[in-house]
């Protein structure tokens, strides 16, 4: 497999949308083909399960359940979607992956770490990302800007404390894994945090 796995995380409201498509042109721009897609999601049933996870008729969802079907919805994703496109030599940018799982059902909903890893390592083994962005941004920053996009979804109507210890394991995981982790400062100017985008990228599409 020689295609790049790149994910990019953060709480609500970090421009998640807007700087992914600034790093996928960034990787076009060096002649490679990319294949764009997100967690949960990515392929018809998971679109199907991501419904289920983020209807707010689901408020109060058992934490276990929730963590399932994100990893049930991952699997097929990796199925489908992941490891076919970098079988084809394909690059894959992912709008979130199991980091998304430690930060929120982990650090959010307070789930055993362990558990999560458990279902890591059976659902894709040793596979990860090769590289993981995460757009970092203080939690009134997000939520403000995330707030002025109409109605809420289920995880959105979580309470401040919820995407403080959201945000506090994103942070924490960047420090455990180093090697693949960039952090952005996300509350700069748009083109300042382009710029740092354009520093983390660089190596990776001129190595390859
Ligand atoms: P999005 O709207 O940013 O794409 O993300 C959907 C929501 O799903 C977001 O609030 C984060 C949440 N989520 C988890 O809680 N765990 C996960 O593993 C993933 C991938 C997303």
């Amino acid at each position: 497999m020689s295609g790049k796995f790149i994910t990019v995380e953060g709480i609500e409201g970090v421009g998640k949308s807007t700087n992914i498509a600034h790093i996928r042109d960034l990787i076009e721009a060096a002649g490679i083909d990319v294949v764009m897609t997100r967690e949960p999601g990515g392929t018809p049933l998971g679109e199907a399960i991501r419904g289920l996870l983020l209807d707010p008729r689901y408020t109060g969802m058992s934490p276990d359940c929730e963590l399932q079907l994100m990893f049930a919805a991952r699997a097929e994703h990796l199925a489908k979607v992941i490891l076919p496109a970098l079988a084809q030599d394909r690059w894959v940018l992912c709008d979130r992956f199991t980091d998304a799982t430690y930060a929120y059902q982990g650090g959010g909903r307070g789930i055993d770490v362990e558990k999560i890893a458990r279902l890591e390592q059976w659902v894709q083994g040793d596979f990860r990302p090769d590289l993981t962005v995460l757009l970092d941004v203080p939690v009134a920053i997000g939520l403000a800007r995330a707030g002025n996009r109409g109605a809420l979804d289920r995880f959105e109507q979580e309470h401040i404390g919820f995407f403080e210890r959201v945000r506090q394991a994103y942070l924490d995981l960047a420090v455990r894994h180093d090697g693949r982790y960039r952090v952005i400062d996300a509350s700069l100017p748009l083109a300042r945090v382009q710029q740092q985008l354009d520093e983390v990228l660089r190596p990776f599409v001129h190595a390859r």
